[in-house]
């Protein structure tokens, strides 16, 4: 709960343990870079954001995770986040979820198993 008025965005950055080894310094140091901020909790002197750290928002395939109000920006790191984040200044809603070449939550890059390609069949069933 938000106890007190909150910025116009509320940032709120996942610190949890998957965020955290995938680059979740890098994400609030964007985010405190392009705010102003400067520790969690506080809002923006312009009014815009606020800024939260919080526990694992269940999105850990796509970590780091960013949630902009109910929307999540997944895969993020500091140049993307420091992007999205003037998007957001500009008054832009950039589209949620994966910030890099991926569908939803499937493995970057394509699919990496059960690949008729991969499969290697018994010697004389070629
Ligand atoms: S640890 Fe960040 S979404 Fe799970």
């Amino acid at each position: 709960f938000n106890t007190t008025p909150i910025g116009r965005y509320h940032l709120q950055v996942c610190t949890t343990t998957s965020c955290w080894l995938r680059g979740s310094d890098d994400v609030t140091a964007a985010c405190k870079a392009a705010t102003g901020i400067t520790s969690f909790g506080e809002t923006s002197k312009d009014g815009l954001f606020t800024l939260t750290e919080v526990e694992c928002l269940g999105a850990c395939s796509n970590a780091p995770i960013l949630q902009v109000d109910d929307d999540y920006y997944e895969d993020l790191d500091g140049p993307r986040t420091l992007e999205l984040i003037e998007a957001l200044r500009r008054g832009e809603r950039p589209t949620p979820g994966p910030t890099i070449a991926r569908m939803a939550c499937a493995p970057a890059g394509g699919r990496k198993v059960l690949r008729e390609d991969a499969v290697q069949k018994p010697q004389g069933q070629e």
